[in-house]
């Protein structure tokens, strides 16, 4: 695993890439270097059969207060169009393995646009949402209009981005933004439970119901359909589907190999 500045990387003995944001002075502000060390740890889970699931966690304080403010102040456009700063956020969406995040504290612009680049949230009591990027005289650049909309609804999301209305952890798991609310002591390990539970699962059909999941949200429901049947049909390819099936039949636990 390679040397990292701004996070810390563990790969754990239950299948599970942990990844944990370390800029603890700045809020764990997601400066470029940070989001390109992300990726890097990101891409090699994702290539290691011995990781089934990755969980990306900040620390208690904060899982992030957004993007760098400092390295966005003398920014103009092209500046801003060379930067390549959105896809740092985008690109974390063709990672195959799913990515929970383990979220406590501030939870805010890019931060929040981290999160909702997962595939699952775990919230800690004192997490908070938000897109504060209106006090600053921007708005959401790293997909927060788009996705927070479509997992919200227009209204809700309307006053988030417009107003800087925040959600506490228990208004986000009412909402669906958080699949559960632990307390601060142990949320991460909630986190982690989850992770390793899914890890233990066939990887391949993980993999490609997280696709078929995500692409929910892009298709068309007829495009949707067509895609789900495929990649159901190509699972009977799998040695996985041939030990699941006979494991059930023989009343024993299946052994998944990721083939
Ligand atoms: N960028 C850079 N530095 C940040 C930061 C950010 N987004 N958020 C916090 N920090 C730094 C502060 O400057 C401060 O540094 P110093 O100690 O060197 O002064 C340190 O983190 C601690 O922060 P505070 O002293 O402000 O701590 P607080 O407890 O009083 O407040 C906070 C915490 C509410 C998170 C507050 O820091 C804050 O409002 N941060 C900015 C949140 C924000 O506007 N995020 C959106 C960023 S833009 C974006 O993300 C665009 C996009 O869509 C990609």
């Amino acid at each position: 695993m390679n040397e990292y500045q701004d996070i810390l990387v563990e790969k754990r003995d239950d299948r599970v890439g942990l990844i944990r944001l370390n800029r603890p002075k700045a809020m764990n502000a997601l400066r470029p270097l940070l989001m390109d060390e992300l990726w890097d740890a990101l891409q090699a889970f994702d290539a290691d059969p011995e990781v089934g699931a990755i969980v990306i966690t900040g620390n208690e304080r904060a899982f992030s207060a957004g993007a760098d403010i400092g390295e966005m102040a003398t920014m103009d456009p092209v500046k801003m169009l060379g930067s390549h700063l959105s896809e740092r956020w985008h690109r974390i969406g063709r990672i195959r393995k799913p990515i929970i995040a383990a979220v406590s504290g501030y939870c805010l612009g890019g931060g929040c646009e981290l999160a909702l680049t997962c595939d699952m949230i775990v919230a800690s009591e004192t997490a908070q949402f938000g897109q504060p990027e209106i006090n600053i005289g921007i708005m959401p650049g790293a997909g927060g209009t788009q996705r927070l909309a479509r997992v919200l609804g227009k209204y809700l999301t309307m006053e988030m981005v417009l107003n800087d209305r925040r959600l506490s952890a228990q208004e986000a798991l009412q909402h669906g933004l958080a699949n559960r609310v632990a307390p601060v002591e142990v949320y991460l390990d909630e986190a982690i439970k989850l992770a390793a539970s899914i890890a233990a699962r066939a990887p391949v059909a993980v993999q490609l119901a997280k696709e078929a999941v995500n692409k929910a949200f892009e298709m068309t429901l007829e495009e949707g359909l067509q895609l789900e049947e495929r990649l159901f049909y190509f699972l009977f390819a799998t040695e996985d589907q041939k030990e699941g099936m006979r494991a059930f039949l023989e009343k024993r636990k299946p052994e998944f190999k990721g083939r």
